[in-house]
């Protein structure tokens, strides 16, 4: 089934042909892609900017993994021209063999490592993990939710098993990640310390932590306080912090770490004097890990952060913002308007 607005053959997207700073970005034409039977295709509402894109976009990859990274992404240029992967919007044409979805439904969700949502339209399987939009969340909020917060059930839930009760230390709470993992914690019924700086104190203690921390005022790795569970998602606590403040057999959470940090991780909980697990990963996207959090959004223990909302064609903005490692929760591409936008044909 299709309807009016698939038949036209181009789209406006934001592309880039090179690696670097974020001005290599540009908002330009370029055809809409075609589904399959058991695709979706969806007009892009929202799109979150998020730390993947920035580094993708820079080829800022982890240590020890530039060779594979350029391998699967592109060796001297981006083989996915188009970036974004939080995105929400409306179904608008469906594959002969789709039944989860229908045209009109609002939808949200995450392309993972396939990419392509800085568009007007992307195409996904109707198996891959996207959900149906509550009308609880606009647009710009759902993008925002996914990123951060499959980052952080994939930390806390999956790898840390939070239970009742426990003492859990995030650090890095003002970040997309970091905002997720002190809902995601309490959630889990975790009692959360949190550590951002000055400018954030109130909104993260807004998310309903038990105690916030601003990071210029205490260190909070040189504290006596003993955690259950760390999780950093800044890069900045070592192993030696963390033998000072997590409890015996309590668990470290390396949401930042290259290769050679992965193989350190594992040397040390093997070697831990106090029995620390230090655990990373990559944190992948699923359909019931979207619904997961969307339902959090319904009982009222997520709330996903928005600081900011750029139009599409300020992507460039959007990307310097991200590249500061200092914005708050998320930020968004709105695609309203798109119409009035000026394309640049230089691409
Ligand atoms: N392993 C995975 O699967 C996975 C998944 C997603 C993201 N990541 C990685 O996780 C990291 C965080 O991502 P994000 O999206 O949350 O980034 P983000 O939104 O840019 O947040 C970074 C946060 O770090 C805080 N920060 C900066 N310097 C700090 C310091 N010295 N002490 C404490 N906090 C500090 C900032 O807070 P202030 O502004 O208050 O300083 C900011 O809120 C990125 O490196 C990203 O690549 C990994």
């Amino acid at each position: 089934m299709i309807i009016a607005s698939e038949l036209k053959s181009i789209m406006k997207a934001i592309t880039y042909h090179h690696y670097g700073p974020p001005a290599v970005l540009h908002l330009t034409t370029v055809p809409k892609p075609k589904i399959k039977s058991g695709e979706v295709l969806v007009k892009v509402r929202a799109v979150a900017v998020t730390a993947a894109d920035s580094r993708l976009r820079g080829a800022r990859f982890p240590a020890g993994f530039n060779l594979i990274a350029r391998l699967i992404f592109g060796i001297t240029a981006p083989r996915q021209q188009i970036l974004g992967s939080s995105f929400s919007g409306e179904v608008v044409a469906v594959g002969e063999k789709v039944s989860k979805f229908a045209v009109g439904d609002a939808v949200f969700g995450m392309k993972g490592f396939s990419l392509g949502a800085y568009a007007e339209f992307l195409k996904i399987s109707q198996d891959q993990a996207m959900v149906k939009k509550p009308q609880s969340l606009s647009h710009p909020q759902a993008a925002a939710l996914t990123f951060g917060g499959t980052t952080a059930l994939f930390f806390l839930r999956d790898l840390a098993q939070v239970k009742y009760g426990q003492r859990v230390l995030v650090n890095g709470a003002s970040g997309a990640v970091g905002s997720s993992a002190v809902q995601i914690a309490k959630a889990l019924g975790g009692v959360v310390t949190a550590v951002c700086g000055p400018k954030n104190l109130q909104l993260v203690a807004s998310l309903g932590v038990d105690q916030v921390l601003d990071y210029t005022q205490v260190d909070v790795r040189q504290q006596s306080s003993q955690y259950d569970v760390v999780l950093d998602a800044v890069g900045n606590v070592t192993f030696a912090d963390c033998e000072r403040i997590i409890k015996p057999n309590g668990k470290c959470l390396l949401v930042v770490a290259g290769l050679p940090k992965m193989l350190q991780a594992v040397i040390h909980t093997h070697r831990s004097p106090k029995g620390i697990s230090y655990l990373t990963g990559t944190a992948s996207e699923t359909k019931k890990d979207i619904q997961f959090l969307t339902d959090l959004c319904a009982q009222g223990k997520l709330d996903p952060v928005l600081s900011k909302v750029f139009p599409f064609d300020q992507v460039v903005e959007a990307h310097q913002l991200v590249d500061t490692g200092h914005k708050v929760g998320n930020i968004v591409l709105d695609l309203d308007g798109l119409g009035e936008m000026k394309v640049d044909f230089k691409g």
